[in-house]
């Protein structure tokens, strides 16, 4: 089955080698060293193209789409997000910081975190538009700042655990079943909102979150209720927020697609938030959506050089320079993935490799038993859908130093992220 689908949009096959925005694999690889991250950014903004597309064509309100940080923060997506106009999501102070630096204006940063510490609250305050609130204790510590503050204080929204799950690859990747750990129950939401009034505190909003690489909205239309029904029981003005957070999925797999579109999900929702809307006689909120890995994964590509080749029983273990340190999603959460060699991608798959990295884990592996042309010691590959959590989730496991990232559009090829090097392995040690 055709894998390109699954690799950037301007990727093509070009004298039996694999390009993307016109630009050689093996060429980038050899510029920049392996492992090494591609974006590309026709396919961002294609991706951001298409929310707005279906918001403009399905919802009546006004409408926003928030980058979720999480998926991949570095000072050039910040750059990328804020001149498509979209707010960035940061979790916590050090993405803030990374929001910041990149240019993001308070207006346009929107800050979650589920046991946000005082450092990150203060950091809201003083960097941020608005905050999600995730809980009561979180209520009170924001009280205190605002009556210290001599900054405005940030606009609130309260996170809703809606007690709805999505169906996603796996739990770890649910957020909004009942006995999670994130958002507040209705309940507790309705004392929340009594504080806030209690105490001025600037409540105009309602979020919540069910999870992370779904593909049907349907278990979107409950919580959506849910959400409304508190809304109108709060009664937030006519000037209101509603976020039923972000989450929309990415094919991973040839045996994934063809994904549903953007379209399905943002439709799924507007017209849900549309009709509980009219039933409630509400106004239309000012409707936020919250993608991350919808916009960034499939821009995303993983370069790596293939080390050795090992036959083990019915395994061959194709061994690369990369593995957990800069994807750990395999050893997560079981994420399955599909590859390409970058010379001769079309030729015969004729055997089932196994990839796996250089570190001291057997779990560290990226890909099992994947039908691929015979792969050799020496040769590039390139897995696909490497854009989101990714990099946002590496780690110096081992002494890896984190890979370079390069930005690819309109034929040329721009540094990022420098790979991380011997120096900064020693940088906090004192
Ligand atoms: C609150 C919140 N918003 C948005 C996202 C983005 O999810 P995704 O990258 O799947 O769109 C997440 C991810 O877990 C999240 O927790």
């Amino acid at each position: 089955m055709n894998r390109l689908p699954l690799f950037p949009i301007t990727t093509k096959i070009e004298n039996d080698c694999l390009t993307i925005d016109g630009q050689a694999l093996a060429q980038l690889a050899e510029q920049y060293g392996t492992p090494l991250y591609l974006y590309d950014g026709a396919t961002l903004n294609a991706a951001v193209d298409a929310y707005h597309h279906a918001l403009a064509t399905h919802y009546p309100g006004p409408a926003s789409v928030t980058y979720a940080g999480k998926a991949y923060l570095s000072m050039a997506i910040v750059r990328w997000a804020v001149a498509r106009n979209l707010l960035v999501d940061c979790t916590g102070a050090g993405e803030i910081a990374i929001a910041r630096a990149g240019g993001a204006p308070p207006a346009q940063i929107l800050v979650h975190g589920v046991n946000k510490s005082l450092a990150d609250l203060r950091s809201a305050f003083e960097h941020a538009g608005t905050i999600v609130v995730d809980n009561l204790d979180e209520l009170k510590k924001i009280k205190a700042l605002a009556a210290d503050s001599h900054n405005s204080i940030p606009q609130l929204w309260l996170r809703l655990l809606p007690g709805v799950a999505v169906s996603t690859h796996h739990a770890h990747t649910q957020t909004g079943q009942h006995d999670s750990k994130f958002g507040m129950t209705y309940e507790e939401a309705l004392t929340a909102a009594e504080f806030c009034k209690e105490h001025h505190l600037p409540l105009n909003g309602i979020h919540f979150h069910q999870g992370s690489n779904f593909r049907d909205p349907e278990p979107l239309l409950p919580a959506i209720e849910l959400g409304l029904d508190l809304a109108q029981r709060l009664g937030l003005g006519d000037e209101w927020h509603f976020c039923p957070g972000g989450g929309w999925g990415a094919a991973y797999h040839e045996d994934e697609l063809p994904h549903p579109s953007i379209e399905v999900y943002v439709r799924g929702v507007a017209e849900a938030v549309k009709e509980g809307c009219a039933s409630r006689k509400l106004r239309h909120p000012m409707l936020h959506l919250e993608p991350g890995r919808s916009l960034a994964a499939r821009a995303g590509v993983a370069l790596y050089r293939v080390g050795a080749i090992k036959k083990r029983g019915a395994k061959t273990w194709a061994l690369i320079d990369g593995g957990m340190t800069d994807n750990p999603r395999f050893a997560l959460y079981g994420a399955r993935y599909s590859c390409l060699p970058v010379s001769g991608p079309g030729g015969e798959r004729s055997e089932l490799v196994s990839i796996a990295g250089p570190y001291c884990e057997s779990g560290d592996v990226l890909i099992e038993d994947l039908p691929m042309p015979k792969l050799k010691a020496g040769e590039l590959i390139a897995i696909p859908v490497a854009g989101a959590y990714h990099l946002s989730m590496s780690s110096n496991y081992n002494g890896a130093r984190r890979p370079a990232v390069v930005w690819l559009e309109h034929g040329s090829a721009k540094l990022i992220q420098r790979a991380e090097t011997f120096e900064d392995l020693l940088k906090r040690d004192v």
